[in-house]
């Protein structure tokens, strides 16, 4: 074997290498398990003695050599690929887009805003409600029918079960004992909460109002829904102080819109009287019959409100002789349909790209 020219023709072949991928088949070439030299050294032991000592030592002091030259020609080559020579300077740049608000949450702080601005104070309460706060504290006790419209998501009472006496959570919230629990139906149980904690004469809304409903969807409809709930008391809060706050509210909220408003009779155990709040239909503006939107009635549904009921009161220790006022609850996926031209109330959780980027 020429160790000689095998060493000047390694060291030629590897001076022209570019890449560490040609760089691992010259290694296999000249230093892997079936190369000239590793079959040599191999070979060795049958030689003979004198042999093994002559060449032996060269062999060893070419394998020394080429490994030392392999390993700093692989750093070279790392070298020469660090990105400051890759970089190419005239590539258009990755654009990173900014995200920004779900229409949702453009809606609710600007509806905070407006209530703000009139006074009201802002109150949050539980996701996870107990059924004296849902139901029994709204006058809606265990055994009342309405109890079975809400389609309500109760929780398994081996997860949660019943409370043996009242408890008051880290987060401040406090149940009572006996509850079943479940996702709140409605934000009517923080007016309970709000009474419970504040001395009339007072007026609030609810701030993040995330509701739970088994109900099926269709494009008015959605299992999960936000709420605006809000309430007044005093000594002489009543239905025009209810109208005349609502009319407010739609006036700076939908701005210049021609937007009709209408109270109707309705019923809702926590009130007495009670009245639905409508606005007319975006959709098409009473004029289609077969309209999805508001099924052709010319109206859309905003809100339930009325007078709270004596009963709500009592239960909070509020003598309903001295102190009255009213309550509402919108829907914030609706009122944001009406503002921002919606007319499928699913689009809002459907996590469309194409949707959410018009805001
Ligand atoms: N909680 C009712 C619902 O979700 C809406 C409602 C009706 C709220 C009347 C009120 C009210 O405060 O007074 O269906």
């Amino acid at each position: 074997m020429d160790f000689e020219t095998l060493k000047n023709q390694a060291k030629k072949e590897l001076a022209g290498l570019k890449t560490s991928g040609v760089l691992e088949s010259w290694r296999v070439k000249y230093l892997g398990r079936n190369s000239e030299l590793a079959l040599f050294l191999r070979s060795l032991s049958k030689k003979s003695l004198e042999e093994k000592r002559q060449l032996g030592p060269k062999a060893n002091q070419l394998r020394q050599f080429l490994e030392g030259a392999f390993q700093q020609k692989s750093l070279s080559l790392v070298d020469s690929q660090s990105p400051a020579t890759d970089f190419d300077l005239t590539l258009p740049g990755r654009v990173q887009e900014p995200g920004h608000l779900h229409p949702l949450t453009l809606a609710n702080r600007e509806i905070l805003k407006i209530f703000s601005s009139m006074g009201f104070d802002i109150m949050t309460g539980p996701e996870i409600e107990g059924d004296y706060y849902n139901f029994s504290a709204l006058n809606i006790p265990d055994w009342h029918p309405a109890r079975e419209t809400m389609d309500t998501m109760w929780l398994s009472e081996k997860d949660l079960p019943r409370l043996k006496k009242d408890v008051k959570t880290a987060s401040g919230y406090e149940y009572k004992k006996g509850n079943k629990f479940l996702l709140r139906t409605h934000t009517s149980p923080i007016q309970v909460r709000y009474m419970q904690t504040h001395k009339p004469p007072f007026r609030m809304v609810v701030g993040e109002g995330r509701i739970f409903r088994n109900e099926a969807t269709d494009a008015r409809h959605e299992f999960q829904v936000n709420q605006l709930e809000g309430l007044m008391i005093g000594k002489d809060v009543s239905m025009a102080t209810l109208h005349f706050v609502v009319r407010e509210f739609f006036r700076k909220f939908f701005g210049s819109k021609e937007i009709q408003m209408r109270l109707s009779p309705s019923f809702y155990p926590f009130v007495e009287p009670g009245a639905d709040v409508s606005v007319s239909c975006i959709g098409c503006f009473g004029k289609n019959k077969d309209c999805r939107l508001c099924g052709g009635l010319g109206w859309l549904e905003v809100a339930g409100s009325g007078m709270v009921h004596p009963n709500v009161l009592r239960s909070v220790g509020i003598d309903p002789r001295k102190w009255q006022g009213f309550a509402f609850g919108f829907g914030i996926d609706r009122l944001s349909m009406i503002k921002f031209n919606i007319k499928e109330i699913r689009l809002f959780m459907s996590g469309d790209l194409k949707f959410i980027k018009q805001f």
